[in-house]
């Protein structure tokens, strides 16, 4: 098993091809032993902290969950219930973390806020999602796919919506494991020019094909996975409005578009969804949806990340 004992997890960008894929293989085996009721106590007398800026369901139930399992413990540290919220700085933030807990776990609004965090923390620092990247979502993604599709080369990815910060890390996580990806964004909208670039990159050494359009169907063409994501992100809610005009019903997943993908393609979504904007309810309750395996996979892909990060394995 490939340690990354003290790395820290910003996007998909620090884990090479190798790391991504022992992470999937540590996951699948503590999946399979967690639905035969064996549980090993990899992380006993372990803290995470997780630091949470804005909401979440998924990432905190599921982070404190895998540390319980694994015979740890998680602590939620609200962003208002600590003295960051007061001026103490992050960096200060950082060094005072580090001297108790064995990692943390960040959501956070500025991706910069996780760089300082990382920065000055001793201990392997992991982004729960961030305006730019949302690496564990990803890992999640990439075990359903395998599970699903058994193999990632010249597979075809479908991301229709918003270039933000999930479609950012699935170009970087469909380039580096050889899945042909194209995302369909609105004009203003598509992902940054240096995360495609940096997506394109590392394609040539896979294989994979990364492509930005603003055509759905060319998109969604023949694809044997479709994604989408909220059409209005956390801290995008002054734009409301302007966002669903400008993505529906163009952008909107729903049974029309997907229609032109292929006969066994899959449905994936990283939820919350907003059915009726980025996707109708027959598609993501519909037998191409596997949205609820993906937020399974949440738990098992996170639990092997962290017993890859702090223990020497
Ligand atoms: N997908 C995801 O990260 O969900 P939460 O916002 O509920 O954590
Ligand atoms: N793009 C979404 C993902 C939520 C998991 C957001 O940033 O709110």
């Amino acid at each position: 098993m490939n340690s990354l004992k003290n790395k820290h997890i910003l996007s998909l960008q620090d884990l090479d091809l190798n790391e991504i894929i022992s992470i999937l293989d540590f996951a699948a085996t503590l999946k399979k032993e967690s639905k035969m009721d064996l549980s090993r106590k990899l992380l006993e007398g372990k803290t995470l902290g997780m630091v949470f800026q804005k909401p979440s369901t998924r990432t905190r139930v599921s982070f404190e969950i895998g540390m319980f399992q694994l015979g740890g413990h998680a602590i939620y540290l609200g962003i208002n219930d600590m003295q960051l919220s007061k001026g103490e700085t992050i960096e200060d933030t950082a060094r005072t973390l580090s001297l108790y807990l064995d990692c943390l776990m960040a959501r956070v609004y500025d991706h910069c806020d996780l760089e300082k965090l990382s920065t000055y923390s001793s201990i392997p620092i992991i982004n729960g999602l961030s305006d730019l990247f949302h690496p564990c979502q990803i890992l999640a993604d990439l075990l359903t796919i395998r599970e699903y599709k058994k193999k990632f080369n010249g597979l075809k990815l479908a991301w229709i919506g918003d270039g933000f910060n999930v479609c950012n890390d699935l170009l970087i996580g469909c380039a580096k494991t050889g899945i042909n990806i194209t995302a369909a964004c609105p004009s203003g909208y598509e992902p940054p020019e240096w995360i495609v670039n940096i997506s394109k990159k590392e394609g040539t050494k896979t294989g994979s094909i990364i492509k930005v359009t603003n055509e759905p169907i060319d998109a969604v063409q023949e694809a044997d996975i479709v994604a989408t994501d909220t059409f209005v992100s956390l801290g995008k809610d002054n734009e409301k409005i302007i966002r669903e005009n400008v993505f529906i019903p163009k952008y909107q997943v729903n049974s029309e578009l997907i229609k032109h993908a292929k006969d066994d393609a899959i449905f994936m979504h990283c939820l919350p969804a907003k059915r009726g904007q980025e996707v109708t309810s027959d598609v993501i309750d519909g037998k191409l949806s596997v949205v609820w395996k993906e937020a399974e996979n949440r738990l098992h892909v996170q639990k092997a990340l962290l017993c890859l990060l702090m223990r020497d394995n």
